[in-house]
């Protein structure tokens, strides 16, 4: 059973943050300075793992109202399940909880429609971010 929360513990740390160098360093050529951009200890981090261990990681940087969604990411192997969808969405709950009122990403383009079938919309041109193209999106979760 894959279960989808709140990191518990450094070792799970650990096993997301070295999913995130895999998959955004590994497979999207992402240096790993840009990746670990120090702050990682004041986000929420999540986690989707089953018993073998992490399978998908997004995190979430709360400042008030507003909550940034970032990081996403999924294995290989586990792709095209929901479980960005899912963790999106344990996400968002997690930053209702904490009292924000809206969620704002930076989208790599070729995911854009993840964030649209989750209720975010698009705003301003495409920009580049480590050499990807991305778009920034929002959504209201009040
Ligand atoms: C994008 C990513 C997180 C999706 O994870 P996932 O668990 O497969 O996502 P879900 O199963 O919830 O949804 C799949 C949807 O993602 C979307 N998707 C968008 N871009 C994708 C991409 N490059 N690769 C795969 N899926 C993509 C598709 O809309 C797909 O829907 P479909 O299956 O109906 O076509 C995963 O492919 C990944 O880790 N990619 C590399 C890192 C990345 O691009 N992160 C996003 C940063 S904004």
């Amino acid at each position: 059973m894959i279960e989808i929360r709140p990191i518990a513990g450094d070792d799970e740390l650990a096993a997301a943050l070295d999913l995130r160098e895999r998959v955004f360093c590994g497979e999207q050529g992402v240096s790993l300075d840009a990746d670990r951009d120090g702050l990682d200890d004041a986000a929420v981090q999540l986690v989707a793992r089953d018993d073998a261990g992490v399978l998908g990681t997004c995190r979430v940087l709360l400042d008030g109202e507003l909550a940034r969604f970032g990081r996403l990411c999924v294995a290989p192997g586990a792709r095209r399940r929901g479980l960005a969808a899912r963790l999106l969405a344990a996400a968002e709950d997690a930053a209702r909880a904490a009292g924000a009122t809206r969620m704002r990403l930076h989208a790599q383009t070729a995911a854009l429609s993840l964030y649209e079938r989750a209720g975010f919309q698009a705003g301003g041109a495409p920009f580049d971010e480590e050499g990807i193209e991305h778009l920034a999106m929002e959504k209201r979760l009040a």
